[in-house]
């Protein structure tokens, strides 16, 4: 079919259509069904659609004990939605699909001319997308709703993101980590009881399994100075394997959540030790009596921190643990859509955070911050940055186009902690905002959440290295959640690509 050639409804539509009066009686009209094979009756007066007839609505009579020698008016859905034959089929499925229906009357100009089925619109819509619907999905997917989530939602227009049914900036100015992980795995914030349990559960956990600890060292030898992130996604693979996760289709919700909640309490742990290990250092076992932002950061710097500190840093792990469909978050759910095990989903997910585009940038944005050096160089270097095309680290967002909420917060958690580079950092923002609407106008571009974000886990004592790790450690409760969320009801994401290559089929050679 030319590129161009969009069936319309009237291609696909099918004629003559079975009908049914209003006053004759529903079993009368459900033999003329199963005579003709169809799945409705449009109910007429002469050649104009009354109602419709379906048969789920002879399994509603069924259900309700009713006399089938009722008039076909009692159970018919009277003024069906319709569609017009010179409708564009793809376009009347997308316009259609939200209703649930499954057959839908052909009216023109009042007339009923045809009837066609969603199946039939659908397999037309899914067919086009190779040759022209699939022109219509933005690149990289912007905007494009793919799956329902009770996780959260990020509102970029409003600033605003939630978790569950909170905003998630309060959540993580008034409530711990583990309250929140709590929320995320289990629907509500939890009662003190239901605290302590999870904090009991939870505790053991963190410990690293023996035999996978074993292997750390020589992990981190044969690594040989690679970023953190690339040997925690080999360990996290290791510990699957080792630990016997299986694939997601054959285990029940309770076992794949006793699997997130270790690999949730585990990665932290991991992700120090391997770090100790790296700088020639022991690895520091968990402290049982310290929570978890306090116990991550002594199990890095070998040293209980200040609460200042320990509070700082979970207050950026919960504003980081969850944010939509981000890229890693949809790698996770694409991976356990598949069916694999957890810790595919997991490992996944830390290949596609490891990009500088998603979660690489806050060593990156400091990096920014000491090459700019003063003050009266930031303008000339943002200036000559922009104009050559690079981008400024820790700025700009896919969803947000007002301030990102996440950095609004962490600034001021930055401001509370004080440190050298507050003021310097708040300084290039403010140029930085006013030279990127000069230079890129109407692109709405502002600080997210990587900027401030460096700035905090600096002054908390976090090396550049473990920023992006650090990141990790929170998210991977955000992807566990909606691995549960995924594996709970799921179907396998398999979209469709534009083929834009040369037209095939072309002979193939014979081999030289
Ligand atoms: C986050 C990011 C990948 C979102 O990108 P996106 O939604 O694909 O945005 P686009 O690439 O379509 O950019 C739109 C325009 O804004 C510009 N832009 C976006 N972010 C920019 C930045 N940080 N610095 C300079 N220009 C930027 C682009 O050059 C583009 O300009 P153009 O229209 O002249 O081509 C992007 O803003 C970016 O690269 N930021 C820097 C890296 C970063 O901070 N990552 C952490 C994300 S939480």
């Amino acid at each position: 079919m030319a590129a161009d050639a969009k069936r319309t409804v009237a291609d696909i539509m099918s004629r003559p259509v079975v009908t049914a009066t209003p006053d004759e009686t529903v079993s009368a009209a459900a033999d003329r069904m199963r005579a003709q094979s169809v799945g409705s009756v449009v109910v007429v007066d002469g050649d104009r659609a009354l109602g419709i007839l379906t048969e789920r609505d002879l399994v509603r009579l069924a259900a309700a004990g009713a006399d089938p020698g009722t008039q076909v008016a009692a159970w018919m859905t009277a003024e069906p939605d319709h569609v017009a034959p010179d409708a564009e089929a793809g376009a009347a499925f997308a316009s259609l699909a939200e209703h649930g229906y499954r057959h839908i009357p052909v009216v023109d100009d009042g007339r009923l001319v045809g009837i066609v089925s969603m199946r039939d619109l659908m397999r037309i819509a899914q067919i086009q997308p190779a040759e022209s619907l699939a022109h219509e999905v933005p690149r990289g997917l912007e905007g494009v709703v793919v799956a329902e989530t009770q996780i959260g939602d990020v509102r970029g227009l409003e600033g605003f993101y939630h978790y569950r049914q909170y905003n998630a900036v309060e959540l993580a100015e008034i409530r711990t980590l583990e309250d929140v992980w709590y929320l995320l795995f289990h629907g509500d914030l939890p009662s003190s009881t239901q605290r302590d349990d999870f904090a009991d559960e939870v505790r053991p956990l963190r410990m690293i399994p023996p035999a996978v600890k074993a292997a750390l060292p020589e992990i981190a030898r044969v690594a040989n100075g690679a970023p953190p992130l690339d040997l925690l996604r080999t360990t996290v693979s290791l510990l699957g394997a080792s630990l016997g996760y299986r694939p997601s289709l054959d285990v029940d919700h309770d076992e794949l959540r006793a699997e997130a909640l270790r690999v949730c309490a585990v990665v932290p742990t991991l992700l120090c030790a391997l770090h100790r290990l790296q700088h020639g250092d022991t690895p520091i076992d968990p402290d049982p009596d310290l929570p978890y932002a306090a116990n991550y950061l002594y199990m890095m710097l070998g040293e209980v921190p200040t609460p200042e500190h320990a509070r700082a840093v979970e207050q950026y792990l919960i504003s980081t643990i969850d944010h939509g469909f981000n890229a890693s978050t949809f790698t996770a759910r694409v991976i356990t859509s598949t069916g694999a095990d957890l810790a595919a989903a997991v490992v996944g997910a830390i290949g596609a955070l490891s990009g500088p585009l998603h979660g690489g940038a806050p060593s990156r944005a400091l990096q920014m911050l000491d090459e700019i050096g003063t003050i009266e160089n930031a303008d000339p270097w943002i200036r000559a940055a922009v104009e050559r095309g690079d981008r400024l680290m820790g700025f700009g967002h896919r969803v947000y186009k007002v301030d990102d909420p996440r950095s609004v917060m962490l600034r001021s958690v930055a401001e509370r902690l004080g440190g050298p580079k507050l003021d310097f950092a708040e300084q290039v923002e403010q140029l930085a905002v006013e030279i990127l609407g000069e230079l890129k106008p109407g692109r709405k571009l502002y600080t997210n959440v990587e900027f401030y974000a460096g700035i905090v886990m600096d002054a908390c004592g976090v090396p550049r290295d473990m920023f992006t790790p650090t990141f990790a450690s929170s998210r991977v409760i955000g992807w566990s959640a909606h691995v549960l969320e995924q594996a709970a009801d799921n179907r396998l994401i398999r979209p469709s690509a534009h083929y834009a290559g040369p037209p095939p089929p072309q002979p193939v050679p014979s081999a030289a």
